[in-house]
């Protein structure tokens, strides 16, 4: 199988964690794209979604799924997302898409995160996978020399030759040459940098699944 089919292989798996008759959280990128296709199979059955970008509720709304604003919702039973980087204890890399700000936002308030990912998103360090990190426009100097610092090569992303605006606005670092080995204290380090909006580290909010899509099928990894 190739990655495309491994990913539609996990996105229809991940019907099973949709409850009938709730709004289900509903992340962004390929993987979620083919999730949102299975979606659309049961949307009689579902009240709707809330999603983490503008693109998925595009998609979304274009199958005929409600969706709803998350300060609409108290709380989600689940989130399902893809991610860039996973490792063995449900620690995630997230943003490639440059959705990892709403991404997190749905994720606390879902009581559970189902990731959805080929096998190839498994690691056992993250850092790899270039670590993006969405700040407020007039920080990004200072957050790249920050980077630079813990020995990160930083770069702000770019789109058709001006930096990337995010669907809040904002600008995206990439921070090559990491290896964050403790998720969860580099989280709240980075959090608190002023003018970072949302570091792409997911340890806060990690996931308790895993369905990783392999040769053999989709295997099942539970945190
Ligand atoms: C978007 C994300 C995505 O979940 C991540 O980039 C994985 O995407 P894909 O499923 O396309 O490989 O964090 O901001």
């Amino acid at each position: 199988m190739n990655q495309d089919e491994l990913k539609a292989l996990v996105g229809q798996a991940a019907l099973q964690y949709v409850v009938p008759g709730q709004i289900v959280g509903v992340g962004t990128g390929s993987t979620v794209n083919k999730f949102i296709d299975a979606l659309a199979t049961v949307k009689d059955q579902i009240k709707g979604a809330v999603s983490s970008s503008e693109a998925s509720t595009a998609r979304l709304k274009a199958l005929g799924i409600p969706v709803f604003d998350s300060n609409e919702v108290a709380e989600l039973s689940v989130y399902i997302d893809g991610a860039d980087e996973i490792n063995a204890q449900g620690h995630m890399v997230k943003g490639g898409g440059a959705a990892l700000t709403r991404e997190k936002i749905v994720a606390a308030q879902s009581k559970m995160f189902v990731c959805i990912a080929d096998e190839s998103k498994l690691v056992d360090v993250l850092g790899a996978f270039p670590l993006p990190v969405e700040v407020i426009p007039m920080s990004s100097t200072r957050i790249m020399a920050q980077f630079e610092a813990l020995g990160g090569d930083a770069q702000v992303r770019m789109k058709d030759g001006k930096a990337l605006v995010t669907d809040n606005g904002q600008h995206i670092i990439d921070v090559k040459g990491l290896k964050i080995t403790d998720p969860v204290a580099f989280e709240a380090q980075v959090s608190q940098w002023p003018g970072v909006v949302t570091v792409g580290v997911f340890a806060y909010q990690k996931a308790q699944v895993c369905l990783l899509g392999t040769a053999e099928g989709v295997k099942t990894l539970t945190f």
